[in-house]
């Protein structure tokens, strides 16, 4: 039996999907464990391109159960319209399983959301809009919460949907005055629609995953957002509203992770950030246009143009840290190729005081400035290097620096979005 996790390193976009497609094929589950449709994972092979923003990438493979854990907040519409926009495409999904205890997102969710961001001006985190930090509000909360499992016991979820909608107009009102209300009789026939359609998918997963260790059975946990995006370890405020780190895994879907037998960190070769919160090695030069454009750096999600810089070894290695992994994958290293030179921040000096620690309070990782180690660019073409040693010199000299500062193996390396256009080590 074989368990392993994907967990993104830095602020999320490091191109998980495209590993988790990689290795589906050796795995008969997996395993979705936190976020929602506020991720934004690419596939593409056979000259087609699928947007995944809920679904697990195991839904492209045939034979793949694909499972939606109870670490997730579901927006079941979302769900149902990424479902039949790959059916559109030609694909039937695999088997999909989604938890009975995943949260789920309402539209009043959406609506708190938009206005608290409003509301925060210049200090906005920069949210998808997707409802996902509000519902896992109201999940940590506990009194507003509503469970998918909940929507299957219709007495029970009207009243409860009720006592909710009622306190949340009441929240919308204080917060802005001007904010349409929420109708709890609307929302109840839309999710009792929604419940219907996926009821066949519903079911305690965590029991299905116990089941599925006993039996051997090779598992994928795909990790969602990035390390840095953890809501405890990471750039606090400017974060997602869960454990994105390999920290989620256990809790977002009930396997103990000391099962995981393989843990693999996805970093860019480079960084990039979307939303606000500090971003040391960010390039407001050319050089991060050049980047943005080379890598196509516009999120999945939003659309919104993604921020870029150097690659930054102090958060990434942080990120590797706390996520426990054992080797990494090093992608969009094509991006780099045209650059003379490349930069590397291999550590922060803050008040004049060197440190390859990330800092723990925001206000101090504003004031990080980069210590940056250079290294030659390779100016080729790599898209089509399949092996290690046909990399240029320069460019294997790029990846044993990373893999010396993040203090891991590279195990991947990806050199253009086609499954194939991958070396494996
Ligand atoms: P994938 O899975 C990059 C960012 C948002 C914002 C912050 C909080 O594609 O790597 P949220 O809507 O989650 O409350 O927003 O987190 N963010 C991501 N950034 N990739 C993602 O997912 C992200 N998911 C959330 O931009 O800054
Ligand atoms: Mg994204």
């Amino acid at each position: 039996m074989a368990v392993s996790a994907v967990v993104g390193l830095q602020w999320g976009d490091e191109a998980k999907g495209k590993i988790v497609d990689l290795l589906t094929d050796q795995f008969e589950i997996v395993v979705r464990y936190l976020g929602g449709n506020n991720a934004g994972h690419t596939v593409m092979f056979d000259g087609s391109t699928y947007k995944l923003s809920l679904l697990p990438a195991g839904i492209l493979r045939p034979g793949v159960t694909s499972v939606i854990a109870n670490g997730v907040v579901l927006n079941p519409k979302a769900l149902l319209s990424e479902l039949k926009s790959i059916k559109d495409q030609g694909v039937e999904p695999g088997n999909l399983l989604v938890s009975d205890r995943a949260h789920v997102i309402f539209p009043y969710h959406m609506a708190e959301e938009a206005i608290l961001e409003k509301n925060r001006g210049e200090k906005a985190i920069g949210t998808t809009m997707r409802g996902i930090g509000t519902c896992y509000r109201d999940k940590i909360g506990r009194t507003h919460a509503i469970r998918v499992g909940d929507l299957y016991r219709p007495d029970h979820f009207r009243e409860r949907l009720q006592e909710v909608v009622e306190y949340k107009n009441v929240i919308l009102k204080a917060l802005d005055p001007s904010a349409e209300t929420v109708c709890a009789d609307a929302i109840y026939d839309e999710y009792c629609g929604y419940a219907e359609q996926i009821s066949g998918m519903v079911t305690d997963t965590t029991a299905f995953l116990h089941r599925a260790l006993k039996d051997n059975k090779n598992m994928l946990f795909e990790g969602a957002q990035g390390s840095l995006l953890d809501i405890d370890h990471g750039t606090f405020p400017y974060v997602t509203s869960s454990n994105s780190s390999g920290c989620g895994i256990q809790a977002g879907s009930g396997v103990p992770s000391r099962v995981i037998d393989r843990m693999i960190g996805v970093v860019k070769s480079y960084t990039t950030r979307v939303g606000g919160g500090p971003c040391p090695t960010e390039l407001h030069c050319e050089i991060g246009n050049h980047i943005r454009t080379e890598g196509n750096e516009f999120g999945t999600v939003t659309g919104r143009p993604r921020r870029c810089g150097w690659f930054d070894a102090v958060a990434t290695s942080y990120g590797a840290r706390v996520s426990g992994v054992d080797c990494i994958a090093v992608m969009l290293l094509d991006v780099l190729s045209k650059l003379d030179e490349l930069k590397i921040c291999e550590a922060y000096e803050i008040d004049g005081e060197r440190t390859t620690d990330l800092p723990s309070q925001i206000q101090d990782l504003e004031r990080a400035k980069p210590v940056y180690r250079t290294v030659p660019g390779w100016k080729k073409d790599i898209t089509g290097v399949r092996r290690m040693e046909d990399f240029p010199k320069e460019a294997r000299q790029y990846i044993d620096t990373v893999s010396e500062l993040v203090e891991r193996p590279v195990e991947f390396v990806s050199i253009g979005p086609d499954r194939d256009q991958t070396v494996i080590l």
